[in-house]
């Protein structure tokens, strides 16, 4: 089975209540990290693994995904299907039986994964990406035994292992999957009030299906605004950018788009500015700030700018005399 026979499912029809207020104007998978989108990591992964053909389900804002999609993507063969009502993952999934045949890997839109993707299409079968975690209970968690998945519980309240998954599907035969998830349409089963798409391969599991599990490490959220931003950190830690500004300082890692304009500033470690965005007299440092904002006289640090926001901040003027103190926080300082 050739890589490029694979199509990638990547559901991103979610709203995204996490990351609110930026998720109110923009999709999720449109905010930036690092030098892109989210999704433009997604796309660009599994560009690089040989995958061509990409069946995206879409909903809330989906009009907004397919314009970036289609004006950076248009080398993949890139499908796209409505969820008008986000009934869960698994009933995302089901909505692409139309789109898929043959050997199907699905990708979510929310998490971007440092894995060697050739390892979910080789030769040993069907696969899912799992990752030991502290806190299993908001995730899907497997039991195995034998190298294969024994079991599978959706967000379990007494969890039987600590090993979730985390993101990466695959199969090889897509209409044993989808005929799965057929019957879990049917039955009209939800789990906390979704169609789930750990149910379909836990009754797959059940029926005797071998799924492997494939452990990994590289797991970044992009789900909410400390993931992301420690999502930031990663991607700008593994990749290599060359910064300009005028007049300022870079303390790196640092991205700045080639159209955004620094001046007067001090910029990282950890930052992440947009196209178009203008960031002066500030001080920015693990933050992203999207394209087109306006930053001024502003001393940053854990922040999300959303696009074309403006965020002006103030410079006092002093006349200070011999013995003055003049403290603007109660911190202490010996100095
Ligand atoms: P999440 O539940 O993490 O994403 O789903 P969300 O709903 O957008 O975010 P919150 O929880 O409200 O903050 C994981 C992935 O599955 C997609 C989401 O878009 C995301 O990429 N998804 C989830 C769908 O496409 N449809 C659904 O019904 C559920």
């Amino acid at each position: 089975m050739k890589k490029t026979d694979y199509t990638a499912v990547v559901p991103v029809a979610g709203t995204g209540t996490r990351l609110r207020p930026h998720t109110y104007t923009y999709p999720k998978v449109l905010l930036t990290v690092g030098d892109k989108p989210i999704i433009g990591h997604i796309l660009d992964d599994l560009s690089a693994a040989g995958i061509t053909k990409v069946c995206m389900v879409v909903g809330y804002l989906g009009d907004k995904i397919k314009e970036y999609v289609n004006a950076h993507y248009a080398h993949l063969k890139v499908s796209y299907v409505e969820q008008a009502e986000q009934k869960g993952l698994g009933h995302a999934i089901w909505l692409t039986r139309q789109c898929v045949t043959g050997p199907v890997l699905v990708m979510l839109g929310d998490t971007i994964l440092d894995a060697d993707l050739s390892k979910f299409m080789g030769p040993g079968g069907d696969c899912i990406a799992v990752k030991e975690v502290k806190d299993p209970r908001r995730f899907g968690v497997v039991e195995t035994k034998g190298g294969y998945i024994t079991a599978m519980v959706e967000k379990p309240e007494h969890p039987k292992t600590n090993l979730a998954i985390v993101g990466i599907y695959s199969f090889r035969n897509s209409s044993q999957l989808y005929g799965s998830l057929q019957r879990l349409v049917d039955s009209g089963k939800t789990t906390k009030g979704e169609i789930q798409f750990t149910d379909a391969m836990a009754a797959m599991v059940k029926a005797g299906h071998k799924i492997r599990p494939v452990a990994i490490d590289g797991w970044y959220d992009c789900g909410k605004p400390e993931t992301l931003l420690e999502t930031n950190r990663y991607i700008l830690d593994t990749k290599t950018f060359r910064p300009k500004a005028s007049n300022s300082l870079i303390i790196p890692p640092v991205y700045i788009s080639p159209t955004a304009q620094v001046t007067n500033s001090i910029v990282g470690p950890y930052a992440s500015i947009g196209d178009g965005a203008k960031i002066d007299s500030s001080i920015v440092s693990d933050s992203i700030v999207n394209e087109n904002a306006h930053i001024f006289n502003m001393n940053l640090s854990g922040s999300l700018v959303g696009p074309s926001a403006t965020v002006v901040g103030r410079k006092d003027q002093l006349n200070v005399g011999e013995n003055s103190e003049i403290r603007f926080d109660k911190t202490s300082c010996d100095i």
